[in-house]
């Protein structure tokens, strides 16, 4: 086996259908850990994977860990001391802490977000110093399948937390607030819903190719609507709000990891 999935949740999951979608691993390669064993059947059953008992979490070659970083405790001892390798999604959980309590250096963390769900995960990766080139590559592969992957300092893992794991959430409220908009200028709710995400969808592909401020420029004509309204977000600070969210969250992220070192 060459990934024991262990937490096949939600992110577990998308990680799990992206690598067989994407070829990185082939259905009889992966299996899903889970300690109920009917849960564990009805995860593999789903997945399309094999369902693994102790035993074979422990000859895998890799292991995903994949479960709430409260749950890691728990499940530290059924995965610690085995030869092979392992790769971290939780949160707030360091490579430092990781080695300690599996005993092993060979190990990978990667935060992937929300995006992960439609294969548009922003996954920063960072690894253990020891950790071989072998396993990097594969913690490469693996996130690639769902996404885009940015190898950062793990001292950046809060601030990637505030901006690419929190900002859906602020992209959202964005949407609803444009939304809330259109219903205000006569449209209906359905109509705005469905502009607001176009237009949100649109914007990112557009990203793709050229810079913001660029954009905004070749949308914003000289006396003209979107100048406008421009100025309208100028004069409410959106700049310095959306600036001050991503702060927060860094630091919020950052105090959330600390506690968790402590505990
Ligand atoms: N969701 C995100 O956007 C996101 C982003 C970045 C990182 N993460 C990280 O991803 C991890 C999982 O989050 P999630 O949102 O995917 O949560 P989730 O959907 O609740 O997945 C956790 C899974 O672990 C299973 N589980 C619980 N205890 C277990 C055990 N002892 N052994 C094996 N499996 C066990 C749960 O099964 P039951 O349902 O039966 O309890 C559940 O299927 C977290 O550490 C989180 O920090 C999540």
């Amino acid at each position: 086996m060459k990934l024991a999935i262990v937490g096949a949740g939600k992110m577990g999951g998308a990680v799990l259908a992206g690598a067989v979608r994407a070829g990185v691993l082939t259905a009889d390669q992966v299996g899903v850990y889970h300690p109920d064993e009917d849960r564990r059947a009805a995860l593999a059953a789903r997945f399309g994977v094999a369902p693994l008992d102790d035993d074979g979490v422990h000859r895998a070659e890799r292991v995903l860990i994949a479960v709430k970083p409260q749950s890691f405790e728990s499940v530290a001892p059924l995965i610690a001391q085995r030869g092979g390798s392992y790769v971290s999604l939780m949160a707030g959980v360091t490579t430092g802490t990781l080695a300690k309590r599996l005993g092993s250096r060979t190990v990978v963390r990667a935060m992937p977000n929300l995006g992960a769900a439609v294969g548009a995960s922003a996954t920063a990766l960072a690894w253990h110093p020891e950790a071989a080139v072998a396993d990097r590559e594969f913690a490469r592969r693996l996130f690639l399948a769902i996404g885009t992957v940015h190898e950062v300092a793990e001292s950046l893992f809060d601030a990637y937390t505030g901006l690419a794991g929190s900002g859906p959430a602020f992209a959202a409220v964005v949407a609803e607030a444009m939304a809330d908009g259109g219903v205000r200028v006569g449209l209906s709710r359905q109509v705005a819903r469905d502009l607001a995400r176009q237009v949100l969808l649109a914007t990112g592909m557009l990203l793709e190719t050229k810079g913001p401020a660029e954009l905004k420029d070749e949308v914003a004509s000289p006396g003209g609507t979107a100048i406008a309204g421009v100025r309208a977000l100028e004069r409410h600070r959106v700049r310095f709000a959306v600036m001050d969210a991503i702060e927060d969250a860094t630091e919020r992220a950052r105090l959330l990891a600390r506690d968790g070192e402590e505990r």
